[in-house]
Order: C-alpha cells, then sequence, then structure tokens
C-alpha cells in the first residue's frame, strides 16, 4: 500500500532576534510545490507576502528581505508591533507556518545606469536589501542611506556593505555614523550634489513623509513603499486603499511602491491610526495569555 502524499508544509528554518523586538526569521517549503518553495523562484524586489502564524493569528504582509531557490527558503524580518507578530516572534525552528502567499504586489521599477540613492529607516531597512541588490547589480551607482533611533537598532548594515558604493549611517542619538535623521543626510546627499537620479525611501510613514517633503521641493523622484493595514492582499477587501495624486488605489496590488510625492500621506497617517487601539488591547491579551501558559 502507497502511503499519502503529504501537503507541502512552511516550516520556520531560522529565527533569529536580531535587535530589540525584532526578527530575523527564514521559512522553507517542505517541497518544490510549497508557498516558500515558489516565492523563493518567483520574487522580486519590492514585493510582499501575507503571512499568518495559526487559526488564530491575523494575515500580516511582510516584505521578502532575501530568497534562495535552492534551498526553497524565504526570509523575513519583522518588528514585533502586535498581536500578530508577537505570535509570530515566539515560532521555533521546526515549527510550522499556517499561511505564507505571495509574491504579492508590484516589484520595485529596477532602473539601469543610473545614480540611485536608496534610504532605509528602522525596519524598513530590510526592504530595501532586495532593492538596493538589484539596483545595484543592474549596473547603477548606488547610494545607501541607513537609520535607526540608536545603534542597536540599526539593523543589517553589514550585509550593505556588498551591494552599496556608499553606505551613510545615522543614528538620531550619534551612537553611530551621523548624529540626526536619514532626511539630513538625503537634504545633504540630493541638496547639495544634485547628481541622484532616483530614489527610494522606505520606513515608518512619518520617514517617508519627510523625505517627500524633500523629494516634492528638490523635484527628485522618490519610491516610497505604503504600509497601510492590509487584510486579505488581494484587492479584495479595500483595507489598503490610499490617495496617490488624489486617485484611490489598492497598495496591495497597486503597490507597494508609489512616488511618494504624491501620496497622501496624512491620509494615511490617519487610517493607520484608526486601527492603534484595537490592536494595542489585542496584545496586550495575548501578552496576559502567553504569561498564563508559561506558568
Ligand atoms: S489588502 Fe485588501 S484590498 Fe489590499
Amino acid at each position: 500500500m502507497t502511503s499519502p502524499i503529504k501537503p507541502p508544509q512552511e516550516i520556520v528554518s531560522t529565527i533569529t532576534k536580531i535587535a530589540p523586538k525584532i526578527y530575523d526569521m527564514t521559512v522553507v517549503s517542505t517541497s518544490e510545490e510549497g508557498s516558500a518553495a515558489l516565492i523563493s523562484r518567483n520574487a522580486k524586489a519590492g514585493q510582499f507576502v501575507m503571512i499568518r502564524a495559526d487559526e488564530e493569528g491575523e494575515r500580516i504582509p511582510l516584505t521578502i528581505a532575501q530568497t534562495e531557490a535552492k534551498k526553497r527558503a524565504v526570509r523575513l524580518i519583522f518588528q514585533v508591533v502586535g498581536t500578530s507578530t508577537h505570535k509570530l516572534s515566539l515560532l521555533k525552528p521546526g515549527d510550522q507556518v499556517l499561511n505564507l502567499a505571495g509574491p504579492l504586489g508590484k516589484p520595485s521599477e529596477v532602473v539601469e545606469g543610473k545614480k540611485v540613492l536608496v534610504i532605509g529607516g528602522g525596519v524598513g531597512i530590510a526592504a530595501i536589501l532586495p532593492i538596493a541588490g538589484s539596483l545595484y547589480h543592474a549596473g547603477n551607482d548606488v547610494t545607501v542611506v541607513l537609520g535607526a533611533r540608536t545603534r542597536d537598532l540599526l539593523i543589517l548594515k553589514d550585509e550593505f556593505k556588498p551591494i552599496a558604493h556608499r553606505l551613510v549611517l545615522c543614528t538620531d542619538d550619534g551612537s553611530e555614523g551621523r548624529k540626526g535623521f536619514v532626511t539630513d543626510a538625503m537634504n545633504d546627499l540630493v541638496a547639495n550634489t544634485g547628481a541622484y537620479d532616483v530614489g527610494w525611501a522606505v520606513g515608518p510613514t512619518i520617514m517617508m513623509k519627510m523625505c517627500s517633503e524633500i523629494a516634492k521641493r528638490l523635484d527628485f523622484p522618490l519610491w516610497t513603499s505604503l504600509n497601510p493595514i492590509m487584510v486579505d492582499g488581494t484587492g479584495m477587501c479595500g483595507g489598503c486603499r490610499v490617495l496617490v495624486g488624489n486617485e484611490m488605489f489598492f497598495a496591495c496590488v497597486d503597490g507597494p511602491e508609489f512616488d511618494g510625492r504624491l501620496v497622501d500621506w496624512d491620509n494615511l497617517l490617519l487610517r493607520q491610526k484608526q486601527f492603534k487601539t484595537e490592536e494595542a488591547d489585542s496584545f496586550h491579551h495575548c501578552r496576559l495569555e502567553n504569561q498564563l501558559h508559561s506558568r
């Protein structure tokens, strides 16, 4: 009698805390038909996945930091900001991830032979890793600016060294690199040299808004990766609607990258705030439950 064929599973192969509240996790498929295998073969820079840790968890969007087709592996870097990311952070090597779907969204528009500026702030640094890599390998002159509140949060900096012609580090408190925000570095680089053709900025919404204001003032094309609330990630629920150039788009299918100069940032910030209270309540409840179970 032949044994039944097992459906593919998505398994956590490694998970490491790389900074306070920030985790670096690799998910692999048990067969070539699995989601991680499919994503690892097809994902391009700028795309994302929807992931759900277990039955009670919500589907959340995470940018793909790296893929390795031979290993059927997808690397995801995330910050614990609520219940779902907290649940992901509790996974251990060998644990199964309930759902992984992707690659989703449109890939970054990778130019060739240009002078490009790629800015990452906080956990957004992980999202710009594949973007900077693709731009570098397409023959662009790449300057990378990384920023975080303090040195411990300045993640992945060594991984940018082989894919950046120039690497500028910034911390708010001056504990590493130049003291100040990525916007200060951007302003100096773009305004003072004027030598960049196009840029990317990915990080907290407020950072992308500030970078976009500089881009608008200097008439500098700047791609930003929007992170509204997403529910299905397929353009069906309307949860991720954003206003860009006074038109409505769905970030999950029309983005996530949009010209930052045209984004209605205040509308996005307002929509993100609407869910903060519910998320905080749910997160508090989830942590209490975990404490009870671990007693
Ligand atoms: S997440 Fe539902 S439409 Fe984009």
